[in-house]
C-alpha cells in the first residue's frame, strides 16, 4: 500500500488489516518514498497531538529517541516552532535512554543529541525535559530506574512514544533477551549496536558496554507509537518485526500486540516485506516489464534453476499464472528474460565503436566519451568500479576521476604522525612540528586542528594518484572536489549546501560528460555516500537544461558494502582472472585503508577482498541464470532525469 503525506492518521490498524497485500504482516505500516516525506507526516502528527492537548488545557507527554532516524522529524518540528507558531510549553517529553557511564556534555551522550537536535531551538521548559541520566553512580543506579519509570506513571503515561529500531531489533536499547514487562533499568549492549554507534564514537573500544533504557513495557504503556526506519540496512529486521513471530529475540516483535502502532518506512526499510519484495506472493499483481524481470529472477534464484529451464509449473506453483497468462507460456517468458539479462553484459562500458548498439546498455557514439566517475571517498572508484575504469581508460575514453570528499577522517592519527615525522625529518617547520605535538598528545574527544585534517587529506591524495596513475590516467584529469560538507573534523557532517553543488556543477560544466558514474549505495540515509549522490542529484537538476546534459548518461554502481540485486542491473562488466588482478593492485595504494582500517564496520574483511567477493559473487549469480561464466563481474544501474 502505497500513501500520501495526508493518509497516515486516517489509516487505522484495522483498516490496513483489510488490504490483501498484507497477508503477512502483523504491524500496521506505511512506506514512503523518501525519509524526508515520511518524517514530515510524523512530525505533523505530533505537532497536531501537541495542539490537541492545548486546546483542552493538558500537557501532551511524549517519548522521544534519539539515533539517526528521528533527526528530519526533529527539524521539522523546530521549523514549525520558528515558521508556524508551534509552541512545546505544555510538552513533557521523557528519552528513551541513554549511554552509562556517559557524561551529558560529552558530544555523543544522548543529552547532547537532544539539546542540539531539539530542546536548544524550541520553547520547551527545561524542567520538562527528561532523559536517564549517565553518570548517575552505580549505587543509585537502580532506584534512579524506578524513579523514572515512576515520574512517566506520575504524568499518567506517555501519549506518544517515537521509536528507532536497531539492527539486533532492539527498541530504546531494550536489547534481544529482553522481556515483555520489563521497566526503565541499566542492559549491557549487543556487539551489533555498539558495532553500528563505532563510527560516531571513532572505534567500538570507545563505546560504552552499557545503557539506561525505558522497558519494553515502559513502552507498551504508550498510547501511541510510531517507529521510524529508513535504509535498507534495515530492510531485514523490519520484517522480521512486522511478519515474524513475537520472540524475545526482536524485542520490536513486542509491538504486534499494541493496538495503536505504525511504523514508518522508506522504500529501501520496506524492501525485504513479502508484498514488496515478491508481491505476486501475496496479490495479483500490475506486470510491468521491471516487474517480470524481478520475478522471473527471483524464481530462477528460489528454484536454484536457470531461467530457460523453469517451467509453466514453477511458474502456477509460485503465484505466478497471472503473468503466464499475460506472456503465454513459460517458454516464451523465459527467452524474454534472458535475453534481457544477457543485454546487459558489455566488455565496452563507453560503448562499443561501430557496433549495433540496439541491444546493448551504451551507446556506440561518440567513440570516444567523456566520462566523469565521481567517488563520495578517496578510493570508492577502484573499489567499486576499478575494472571498468581500467576498461575506460584502455578504450581511449577521456576519463576524469573527480574524489568528492577529502575522507580525512578515516586516516588514522599513526599514519599521520608517521608522515609528519618524515616530513620534519627532511625538512623541519613549526607547522610541521605544531602537528607533530598536538598528534603525539590527542586525547580520545579532541577534534583533529585543521592542519592535521589537512596532512590526513594529503595522504589520501597521494594513494589516490598512486591508483590512478597505475590505472594509466594523467594528473590533471584527477579532481579533488573536498566538498565542504564534509569537513566538520567528526562523524557528523553539516548539511549539503550551495557551496557543494557548486563545485559539482563547476566540474560537470567543464567536462561536459557522456557518462557520469557515481556512487548509489543509499544504505545508510545520513551516510556520506548518500549526500554524495544527493550532491550530484542536484547539480544535474540545476544543469539540466544544458544540451550536453540529453547526451549525457548517469550509471550508479555500490560501493564496498553490497550490490544491486541482479534483476536491478543495466550494465554488467565482467572482468578477466588478470584484469581482477590489476583492480587488487589499484585498491592497494591506499595503504591507509588496509590493514584495520578506522571505520571497518562489522566486516572484518579488508576492501579489495571485500570487492572481489563481491564481483566473483555477481559473476556467480548471472551464471546461475544461465548466462556465461565470468570470473568476476562489475555492476551498474542507470539513474534517469
Ligand atoms: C535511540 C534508541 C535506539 C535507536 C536505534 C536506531 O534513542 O533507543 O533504539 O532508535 O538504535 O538507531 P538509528 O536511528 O541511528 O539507526
Amino acid at each position: 500500500m502505497r500513501i500520501n503525506i495526508d493518509e497516515l492518521q486516517n489509516i487505522t490498524h484495522q483498516e490496513a488489516g483489510k488490504f490483501e497485500e498484507t497477508r503477512f504482516e502483523k504491524i500496521h505500516n506505511v512506506i514512503f518514498s523518501s525519509s524526508y516525506e515520511g518524517s514530515l507526516v510524523v512530525a505533523k502528527e505530533i505537532a497536531d497531538l501537541i495542539k490537541k492537548k492545548q486546546a483542552k488545557k493538558q500537557p501532551c507527554i511524549l517519548g522521544l529517541a534519539t539515533g539517526s532516524s528521528p533527526i528530519r522529524v526533529y527539524e521539522e518540528l523546530v521549523r514549525m516552532h520558528h515558521e508556524e507558531g508551534l509552541s512545546f510549553t505544555n510538552v513533557i517529553t521523557f528519552n528513551l535512554d541513554e549511554y552509562y557511564p556517559m557524561d551529558r556534555y560529552n558530544i555523543q551522550s544522548y543529552h547532547y543529541f537532544m539539546h542540539e537536535h531539539l530542546f536548544n531551538h524550541i520553547d520547551i521548559l527545561p524542567e520538562n525535559i527528561h532523559i536517564p541520566d549517565g553518570k548517575v553512580s552505580p549505587e543509585e543506579l537502580y532506584q534512579y530506574c524506578i524513579d523514572y519509570e515512576m515520574k512517566i506513571k506520575s504524568y499518567g503515561g506517555l501519549d506518544f512514544q517515537l521509536l528507532g529500531i536497531g539492527r539486533t531489533g532492539h527498541i530504546g536499547f531494550n536489547e534481544p533477551g529482553s522481556h515483555f514487562n520489563s521497566g526503565t533499568r541499566s542492559i549491557t549492549l549487543d556487539h551489533v549496536t555498539r558495532a553500528d554507534a563505532a563510527p560516531a564514537f571513532l572505534g567500538i573500544d570507545n563505546v560504552p558496554r552499557k545503557a539506561i533504557t525505558m522497558g519494553i513495557g515502559t513502552i507498551r504503556n504508550a498510547k501511541r507509537i510510531v517507529l521510524l526506519a529508513w535504509g535498507s540496512k534495515k530492510a531485514g529486521i523490519i520484517k522480521k518485526s512486522i511478519e515474524g513471530e513475537i520472540t524475545p529475540q526482536i524485542p520490536a516483535t513486542y509491538l504486534q500486540e499494541h493496538n495503536n502502532v505504525t511504523f514508518v518506512l522508506d522504500d529501501d526499510a520496506a524492501s525485504e516485506l513479502t508484498r514488496v519484495k515478491t508481491p505476486w506472493l501475496v496479490t495479483s499483481c500490475h506486470w510491468t516489464e521491471s516487474l517480470k524481470l524481478k520475478a522471473v529472477v527471483w524464481l530462477s534464484e528460489f528454484l536454484d534453476k536457470s531461467i530457460l529451464k523453469l517451467t509453466d509449473k514453477d511458474y502456477n506453483d509460485n503465484g505466478m499464472s497471472g503473468l503466464l497468462t499475460e506472456e503465454g507460456t513459460a517458454y516464451d517468458l523465459n527467452i524474454k528474460m534472458f535475453n534481457k539479462m544477457q543485454h546487459t553484459i558489455t566488455g565496452w562500458p563507453g560503448g562499443k565503436p561501430n557496433a549495433d548498439d540496439s541491444n546493448r546498455p551504451e551507446r556506440a557514439f561518440p567513440a570516444s566519451k567523456r566520462v566523469i566517475i565521481f567517488s563520495p571517498h578517496p578510493d570508492d572508484d577502484v573499489i567499486s568500479m576499478g575494472g571498468t575504469f581500467d576498461r575506460l581508460i584502455e578504450q581511449g575514453h577521456e576519463v576524469h576521476v573527480a574524489y568528492q570528499t577529502s575522507g580525512n577522517i578515516a586516516v588514522s592519527d599513526e599514519e599521520a604522525l608517521k608522515f609528519a615525522e618524515i616530513a620534519h625529518n627532511l625538512n623541519p617547520s613549526d607547522q610541521i612540528s605544531s602537528i607533530i605535538r598536538f598528534l603525539k598528545n590527542k586525547k580520545e574527544s579532541d577534534i583533529d586542528t585543521v592542519e592535521v585534517r589537512q596532512l590526513k587529506a594529503h595522504i589520501r591524495r597521494s594513494e589516490s594518484l598512486g591508483a590512478t596513475r597505475y590505472l594509466g590516467l594523467k594528473d590533471t584529469n584527477v579532481h579533488f572536489l573536498d566538498l565542504p560538507f564534509y569537513e566538520t573534523g567528526t562523524i557528523k557532517k553539516a548539511n549539503l549546501s550551495e557551496a557543494d553543488i557548486e563545485i559539482m556543477v563547476n566540474l560537470i560544466d567543464a567536462i561536459k560528460p557522456h557518462q557520469i558514474y557515481a556512487a548509489g549505495d543509499l544504505a545508510d540515509p545520513h551516510g556520506t555516500h548518500r549526500v554524495c549522490l544527493n550532491a550530484l542529484t542536484s547539480a544535474i537538476d540545476a544543469l539540466k537544461d544544458k544540451d550536453y546534459m540529453n547526451d549525457c548518461w548517469v550509471w550508479l554502481y555500490r560501493g564496498a558494502w553490497h550490490e544491486w540485486e541482479s534483476y536491478e542491473i543495466e550494465m554488467a562488466v565482467p572482468m578477466s582472472p588478470d584484469q581482477v588482478l590489476r583492480k587488487r593492485r589499484a585498491i592497494f595504494h591506499h595503504q591507509s585503508q588496509k590493514d584495520g582500517v578506522m571505520f571497518q564496520g562489522e566486516d572484518s574483511r579488508e576492501f579489495w577482498v571485500r570487492a572481489e567477493d563481491r564481483n566473483l559473487l555477481t559473476a556467480k549469480k548471472y551464471n546461475a541464470l544461465g548466462l556465461a561464466d565470468y570470473a568476476a563481474i562489475e555492476a551498474f544501474k542507470r539513474y534517469y532525469f
